[in-house]
């Protein structure tokens, strides 16, 4: 092997992995049970002591709200042992709660990071539309346009025709005119009830079937699937979205501008990102937690963008060993 230009950096994503299959395991055992916020807990609990043994020196920009809130990851925690990068760091313990608490798939545990200052800050400001595609329709898309045009983008893009592509969008009232513009196109529909980054990390995933996502979704998780596809090579743009004319009002007042394009480099500027996503239920990109008395498995996506390497990365936890060492009763 012939070794060019300096020696690697360390891949902090492989160290975010033991932070999401902590929130996994914790949250996997609320599967079903109907308890949204004890699920919640328990993950960010876990993920919280995992995240201090990281040599970083974070600040948690996309958390769980404010303070004072949410007994949870908050804005403006800082994370991680201390040690040098600085970094800014971005957290859904599960995306797809309601999808957990009652058992059904594609809930995910997830964190991202990258260098200080890098990722963007949404203020209080919740929903975003959204545009997202893997690495063919990379540059080819833009969200100001109407959607058939993306969509014919998307089509030739990828070589194929309009009635050949697959859209994700959340199936939610306020779609309806964007569901009926792509059923207008031609292009196949799959409604899902929640989790938008897993819906966007299926346009970069080869063989989910899935082309484009669409529509009106979290900021926060905006924020995470940006990290998530520019380390895979996609693209997300966005538009902030007000609920109503007060929110419009507030974030004008804010200095935030709801007419202006949100590019992936807006998101996050930097190509030193990391991104690691665990499966807690069970989906099409990554399996659920499963337990087995003495041991339980995860299945990891673990993505650098410095490098795009991808890794799925399959662990087996002892857990006794595991319960010894970190104090937490998986
Ligand atoms: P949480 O599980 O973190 O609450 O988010 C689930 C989710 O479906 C996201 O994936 C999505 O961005 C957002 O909720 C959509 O919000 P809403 O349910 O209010 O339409």
């Amino acid at each position: 092997m012939k070794v060019l230009g300096a020696t690697p950096t360390r891949n902090l994503a492989l160290e975010l992995a033991r932070v999401t299959e902590a929130g996994a395991m914790m949250a996997g055992r609320f599967m079903g049970r109907g308890d949204k916020e004890g699920a919640d807990q328990a993950a960010v609990n876990a993920m919280r002591l995992i995240l201090s043994t990281v040599d970083m020196n974070g600040i948690i920009v996309i958390g769980e709200g404010e303070k004072d809130k949410a007994p949870m990851l908050f804005n403006g925690e800082i994370v991680g042992n201390g040690s040098q990068p600085d970094v800014d760091v971005a957290v859904d313990p599960i995306d797809g709660t309601r999808p957990l608490a009652f058992g059904r798939s594609n809930s995910l545990a997830t964190v991202a990071v990258s260098p200080r200052g890098t990722m963007f800050d949404p203020g209080p400001f919740v929903y975003m539309n959204k545009i997202a595609v893997g690495p063919e329709s990379k540059g080819k898309i833009d969200i100001e346009k109407p959607i058939t045009e993306n969509l014919k983008a998307v089509a030739k893009a990828k070589n194929k025709d309009i009635e050949d592509l697959t859209t994700i969008i959340l199936d939610r009232p306020r779609h309806d005119d964007m569901v009926a513009e792509i059923r207008k196109a031609g292009a196949r529909i799959r409604l899902i009830p929640d989790g938008d980054v897993a819906a966007a990390l299926m346009t970069a995933w080869p063989d989910s079937g899935v082309d484009v996502l669409i529509g009106i979704g979290g900021t926060p998780e905006g924020v995470i699937a940006a990290c998530a596809l520019r380390a895979m090579g996609g693209e997300i743009q966005g538009k902030l979205y007000a609920q109503d004319e007060n929110e419009l009002q507030r974030g004008r007042d804010a200095g935030y501008d709801f007419d202006k394009v949100i590019t992936m480099d807006d998101l996050v500027s930097s190509e030193d990102v990391f991104f690691a996503a665990t499966g807690i239920t069970d989906g099409e990109l990554l399996k659920g937690v499963r337990y087995y008395g003495d041991h339980i498995t995860t299945d990891t996506l673990v993505v650098r963008g410095l490098t795009g390497t991808v890794r799925q990365i399959i662990a087996t936890h002892t857990t006794d060993k595991l319960e010894n060492l970190s104090l937490i009763r998986y």
